[in-house]
């Protein structure tokens, strides 16, 4: 595994609806390999592969669903390939956000509650995921990265993080 160089803006691939994934070979499984340690080093909690230069659509997430209750809730990893949303509730939560391809900037941004993600594993087998709360909006952040989207698009209110702000989990 090695790391991989994060972009950042105003690089064009930022902006760029990426390709969808056809091909599952060693290439696509060494790119899988390189985001998660490079997440896992930022360290972020989600990381889309236009965030590393490659405008493919594909996601890894590691999170853990009860961090906010419990310090030591084990991690979940996902890696997402040609992810879509499929259900998304009406019900809207705003949150704040930060990203690691936008350094030193927060956001609050209103996404959906609950959403169905469907897509295909690292293996090319479909998968289907029920998501709620903060896995629900980094699964958007990240999905809407694929699509050349960033948070500071949809965002209510945007600032530049004090020094001794806790800053949130950047995806
Ligand atoms: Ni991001």
């Amino acid at each position: 595994m090695a790391l991989r160089e994060i972009v950042y803006t105003p690089d064009p691939v930022l902006r760029r609806k990426a390709h969808k994934i056809t091909k599952f070979d060693k290439d696509l499984q060494v790119l899988i390999d390189d985001m998660v340690e490079t997440m896992r080093e930022a360290p972020g909690v989600g990381l889309a592969a236009p965030q590393v230069g490659v405008s493919s659509r594909l996601i890894v997430v590691e999170y853990a669903e009860n961090e906010e209750e419990e310090e030591d809730a084990p991690k979940k990893l996902y890696v997402v390939i040609n992810p879509e949303i499929d259900e998304a509730s009406e019900d809207m939560e705003l949150g704040v956000e930060g990203c690691l391809s936008v350094p030193r900037m927060m956001g609050e941004v209103n996404r959906h509650l609950k959403i169905t993600v469907k897509g295909l594993n690292r293996q090319g087998k479909p998968v289907k995921l029920k998501l709620q709360g903060w896995l629900a909006r980094i699964f958007q952040h990240e999905i809407d990265h694929l699509e050349g989207i960033l948070y500071t698009d949809r965002a209510t209110k945007l600032w530049r993080p004090a020094d001794d702000e806790e800053v949130q989990d950047n995806v």
